[in-house]
């Protein structure tokens, strides 16, 4: 896992826009997996401001696929993940919203929304670029301590500190919706870049665990270290609990020294 400190969220937000653009860029057509909560926002703007300034890539062939949804909101409810990412994101960007998928969450057909949320991944021929935030306690997606680290999209329930934590995003705890679908963490797996975003104190614990404890389904994203290629940018705050902040800034550091050679 390449591990970027950075000094807070807004040189995250930075590093998150210039590695979806660098993907855009430099793959077509594009599918990106993109996350919701607050932790990426700043990064969205960011890229949106660039389109707006006309020096962003094309997204005209950009598939936009979210990590999960709310299983239990109305579906015109501004609350629902689809809504938020064309609200923050795609439709700033110009993206025609048949090209932004989630998992449908028609309580008719849960059953089977995981498995056509992965066909219609697979279709596109899988994730080139996957951001996910972290949850306090370590989830990705919605997937809770004790996921499956093999899990597919699926539907789960939320655990309680999870409700706590998103309940800003709503009026009261009590309209939190219990359930969820969410990609699993073989899905996550299989995106071909990982891109990890946590900023703030809050997330301190996880992160450490996620990037330096023992892989373990009591921290689902720890799963992350068996991925190939995942890069995690932290801010200060939520690194404090990482032990070995000196060596990824040295490993930083050295990376560009050697970017720096000729022929690199
Ligand atoms: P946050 O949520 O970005 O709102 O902190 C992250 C998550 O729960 O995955």
């Amino acid at each position: 896992m390449e591990v970027i400190l950075v000094d807070g969220p807004n040189d995250a937000a930075h590093l998150l826009a210039d590695t979806v653009e660098d993907c855009v860029a430099h793959t077509s057509p594009t599918s990106l997996g993109v996350a919701t909560g607050s932790t990426p926002v700043a990064g969205y703007s960011e890229l949106v401001r660039r389109h707006r300034a006309g020096v962003g890539p094309s997204y005209a062939d950009t598939t936009f696929f979210t990590l999960d949804e709310y299983v239990g909101l109305a579906a015109d409810s501004p609350a629902t993940y689809r809504a938020t990412i064309a609200r923050d994101l795609t439709d700033p960007l110009g993206v025609a919203a048949d090209r932004v998928h989630g998992p449908d969450t028609t309580p008719s057909t849960l059953q089977t929304a995981g498995e056509r949320y992965e066909q219609l991944i697979a279709e596109a021929g899988g994730i080139d670029l996957q951001i996910v935030g972290i949850g306090t306690d370590g989830h990705i997606g919605f997937n809770e301590p004790s996921s499956s680290l093999a899990s597919r999209t699926r539907f789960k329930t939320l655990a309680h500190s999870t409700r706590v934590d998103n309940a800003r995003f709503f009026d009261s705890i009590d309209e939190v919706p219990h359930h969820a679908l969410t990609q699993g963490l073989g899905t996550i797996m299989d995106a071909r870049k990982v891109l990890l975003v946590a900023t703030g104190p809050t997330k301190a614990s996880a992160v450490a665990a996620t990037i330096e404890g023992p892989m373990a389904a009591r921290c689902p994203a720890s799963v992350l270290q068996m991925h190939p290629h995942v890069v995690a940018v932290v801010d200060a705050e939520a690194a404090s609990q990482l032990q070995w902040r000196n060596y990824y800034r040295e490993a930083f550091d050295g990376k560009m020294r050697w970017k720096g050679q000729p022929g690199q």
